[in-house]
């Protein structure tokens, strides 16, 4: 699927459903399939929220079980939520503090979905090869996040 099919289908789920209480775990589960099944070479994708500011909590994703808790500052995902900002990793293995949920990881991509200032949600994935996720990954994932934080602006 080329890259203008893939985010008119993103679209098409993020406009689906928003009316229903349910909308964030209905529209971020087939979103971490779709990005899931699109993107070759993954292992892991998934999506972490913040609770309190102080910690993620696991959220709708594809892949094997996962950390259910990342603490604030801690792993990949926990520097994203202190640091608001894309991290792109790779080698895990040189990542001071990496949380290994799944052993097959190699490298890994985690974007903030940022709303009012805070990061609400980070998007975690992770791949078994090292150096998995070029720019225009980055590019691409960052624009999914944005379209993200769009459609759950209201929400808070
Ligand atoms: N590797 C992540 C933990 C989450 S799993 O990859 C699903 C981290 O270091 O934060």
């Amino acid at each position: 699927m080329n890259k203008r099919i893939l985010l008119s289908q993103i679209e098409e789920i993020l406009s689906s459903n928003k009316d229903s209480k349910y909308y964030l775990v209905t529209m971020l589960s087939n979103i971490s399939s779709i990005l899931y099944h699109e993107m070759e070479n993954t292992n892991w994708l998934g999506f972490y929220i913040n609770e309190d500011d102080d910690k993620l909590v696991l959220g709708p994703f594809q892949g094997k079980v996962a950390c259910m808790t990342i603490p604030y500052g801690k792993g990949v995902c926990g520097t994203c939520l202190k640091e608001k900002k894309t991290i792109n990793v790779n080698n895990v293995h040189n990542f001071g503090g990496h949380i290994a949920c799944d052993a097959d990881s190699n490298s890994e991509l985690v974007v903030p979905i940022i709303v009012k200032n805070k990061v609400r949600l980070v998007l975690d994935i992770d791949s078994p090869i090292l150096n998995r996720f070029t720019e225009e990954d980055e590019h691409m994932v960052e624009n999914v996040c944005e379209l993200i934080k769009t459609s759950i602006e209201h929400l808070y």
